[in-house]
């Protein structure tokens, strides 16, 4: 199977079929997801607070973001795969083209992810203007969330509703491919949907976008904090990890105490 283009995605939501998303940061996760049917692979800079241990996304660096979008893309042969810039390399559109550039030669990812509103219009057409496939990202955006003042639903009020509406459609029309909308009010988010031509990629924002993207560990349980309310883990990967690792302890104590009782 060939690996899936930005045409192919942009196929998929002219065909009304819904466009399956998911993070994944080192080689064995990505594999077993790439293998296992999934459209699009996200390098989130959620590798901060899922793999690094940081609280939030701002402590990501452009060298995080290239080795870990480097062991996915090498692992994979059927997903795009999309790299998030993170904080600090968006700042305008020629550091932003520099970035995109380093992530593309050194990673071999497809794709960058852009969050931000109508700030970002001149970076995203920087970045397609040159050749580089940009998704955008609006409503919750973990990097701005000491502006935010927090994670939060966005789209309650009339007046922040137009406002993303009005974000989707200049990002559109700044050349991005697809759109995430994060913790969007449902209807807000299925409205924005319908205006566009590029697809929607929902993330607790209800089941009206064009496609869905979750991070794995929230998927699987693959956490040590409780996930998102939205993220209904469909397996218990911590509790098998747990297991594993007691059971193992507990075998190695009680070989070692038997071999010690053996030789006396
Ligand atoms: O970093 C990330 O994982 C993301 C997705 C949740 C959209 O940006
Ligand atoms: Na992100």
């Amino acid at each position: 199977t060939k690996r899936l283009t930005i045409r192919d995605i942009g196929r998929l939501r002219q065909r009304a079929e819904p466009i399956a998303m998911l993070t994944a940061y080192d080689s064995v996760m990505a594999t077993l997801v790439d293998q296992s049917g999934i459209d699009i692979i996200l390098v989130g800079d959620s590798l901060g607070n899922v793999v690094l241990g940081h609280e939030t996304t701002l402590k990501v660096t452009l060298a995080d973001m290239i080795r870990h979008a480097a062991a996915v893309a090498r692992s994979t042969e059927h997903a795009l795969v999309v790299c998030d810039m993170p904080f600090g390399t968006t700042t305008d559109p020629e550091t932003a083209l520099r970035s995109a550039v380093d992530i593309l030669q050194h990673s071999g990812v497809q794709a960058v992810k852009i969050e931000g509103g109508l700030s970002m219009v001149p970076v995203i057409k920087r970045l397609t203007d040159y050749g580089i496939p940009v998704m955008a990202h609006i409503g919750l955006m973990p990097q701005a969330v000491h502006q935010l003042g927090g994670y939060y639903t966005h789209g309650k009020a009339a007046e922040s509703a137009d406002r993303l509406s009005r974000e989707a459609r200049a990002l559109e029309e700044a050349g991005a491919f697809a759109i995430v909308l994060e913790c969007i009010v449902a209807e807000v988010a299925t409205a924005i949907t319908a205006e566009l031509a590029i697809p929607t990629i929902g993330i607790g924002s209800g089941p009206g976008c064009a496609g869905q993207v979750l991070v794995i560990n929230d998927l699987i349980g693959l956490n040590t904090r409780p996930a998102p309310s939205f993220a209904k883990p469909r397996a218990d990967a911590a509790g098998l990890v747990r297991t594993a690792v007691a059971d193992y302890v507990a075998e190695t104590k009680a070989s070692a105490l038997q071999k010690r009782a053996g030789a006396a």
